[in-house]
């Protein structure tokens, strides 16, 4: 078989540290199945699959049944999240040892959706994570903050009327985590950073030689809060779209370094769970077939990053974290081809209905993007090529 790549760009393989599943518990949402045809259509040959599903994957039980699913699957390498504590916003650290000896391997943690809200049991976490050699995902949302909160910073927010999450709800958990992992000794690795003042301190931890790592959306790259003035639900996020000079700081921390890597967040949700109120809509969006494109339109065409660039903050950097063997390196003889092939040309009209998940909550519909993936290849086999889902004979 010839497939012609004339003028395509080569890269590694993509590795999403933050995608959403929805099975087991959702499965009207998306399955393991679905979200693995998404992920190889975006040329991601990893995806980590968050632990806020129903039951939680708060135990080796769950987080076994995602890796063994995704194997069986075979599109994609689905690495279970675990959870940090039982439950989601538990009490109780769950055994994260167990998870991590699994066959699922788990290599990183995180209580999604919520912080670890109690210092000392975040402190505890993250010394348990160390001795475990695993990695603790934080998403910044300090919930007696969000909670309530009166609205988004941003004036378009105010003047709206949305309720939403102050900057300090994200900010002065990664301030926190970031002096907690100092204290400990221990690396913390930050969720969709999406204010300026987060690139800023992970910037300033950075320099005081913490062990500090963060990820971008591609939605936060993009979209800011000027898309709220419809009242759709399709721009509800957590965190929220912030305003233009946080865009503008996110892009330029990504093309620093400051912020390590790009993780979709893809987060499907039911028709119905989107096209209510604002208020009581679930937030989230999804993200995994355009991530690649929304890189390109923020970041490369701006001149921000070149495409060793775009393979650092989508392949390396993220397999890096994480401390994937044979993800994200240069591509190498003998190495496992985990590969993605681009079409830096290309360009193509999102339509939800041609996308590959079950939900259909993109805030991209009938935009037209650049570049697309031609072809992604997964330890040597093609699981999809021009727009098509390759499944195993
Ligand atoms: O908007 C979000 N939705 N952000 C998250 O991190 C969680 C996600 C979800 O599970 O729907
Ligand atoms: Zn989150
Ligand atoms: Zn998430």
């Amino acid at each position: 078989e010839i497939i012609e790549a004339d003028g395509q760009v080569l890269l590694p393989g993509f590795v999403d540290l933050h995608t959403h599943l929805r099975e087991p518990g959702r499965e009207d949402t998306e399955t393991i199945e679905s979200g693995s045809a998404a992920a190889a259509l975006g040329g991601f040959t990893a995806v980590f699959a968050m632990a806020n599903t129903n039951p939680v994957a708060d135990s080796v039980v769950v987080t076994d049944h995602v890796w063994r699913r995704g194997q069986e699957v075979g599109l994609v390498d689905v690495h279970p999240v675990g959870a940090v504590t039982v439950g989601l916003a538990g009490k109780q650290l769950a055994e994260m040892g167990t998870m991590a000896a699994g066959v699922g391997a788990v290599r990183m943690f995180s209580d999604d959706g919520h912080c670890v809200d109690d210092p000392l049991l975040m402190r505890r976490a993250l010394e348990y994570a160390s001795s475990l050699g695993v990695l603790i995902a934080q998403h910044a949302e300090e919930p007696r903050l969000t909670v309530g909160a009166v609205a988004h910073e941003g004036p378009t927010a105010a003047k709206l009327g949305l309720a939403g999450w102050p900057r300090a709800a994200e900010e002065s958990i990664v301030a926190r985590d970031a002096l907690l992992a100092r204290d400990a000794n221990t690396r913390v690795h930050i969720c969709h950073a999406s204010t300026a003042g987060t690139v800023e301190l992970v910037k300033w931890a950075k320099g005081q030689g913490i062990s500090i790592t963060a990820e971008v959306t591609p939605h936060h790259l993009l979209l800011d809060d000027s898309r709220l003035q419809t009242y759709d639900a399709v721009n509800k996020v957590n965190p929220p779209l912030r305003e233009a000079a946080d865009v503008a700081a996110l892009r330029a921390g990504l093309a620093d370094g400051v912020i390590d890597c790009v993780a979709t967040d893809h987060a499907p949700h039911a028709e119905q769970d989107k096209c209510c109120e604002f208020a009581v809509a679930r937030p989230g969006m999804l993200g995994l077939e355009t991530a690649l494109s929304i890189v390109v339109e923020t970041m490369v065409a701006p001149g921000l990053l070149d495409w060793r660039g775009v393979a650092r903050v989508l392949s390396e950097r993220p397999a890096e974290i994480v401390g994937l063997p044979d993800q994200g390196r240069p591509i190498d003889v003998g190495e496992p081809a985990n590969l993605v092939l681009v079409d830096p040309d290309a360009s193509w009209t999102v339509t939800s209905k041609d996308l590959a998940s079950i939900s259909a909550n993109t805030p991209y519909e009938s935009m037209t993007l650049p570049a697309r993936v031609t072809a992604t290849f997964l330890r040597g086999r093609v699981t999809a090529q021009a727009g098509q889902v390759r499944k195993r004979d």
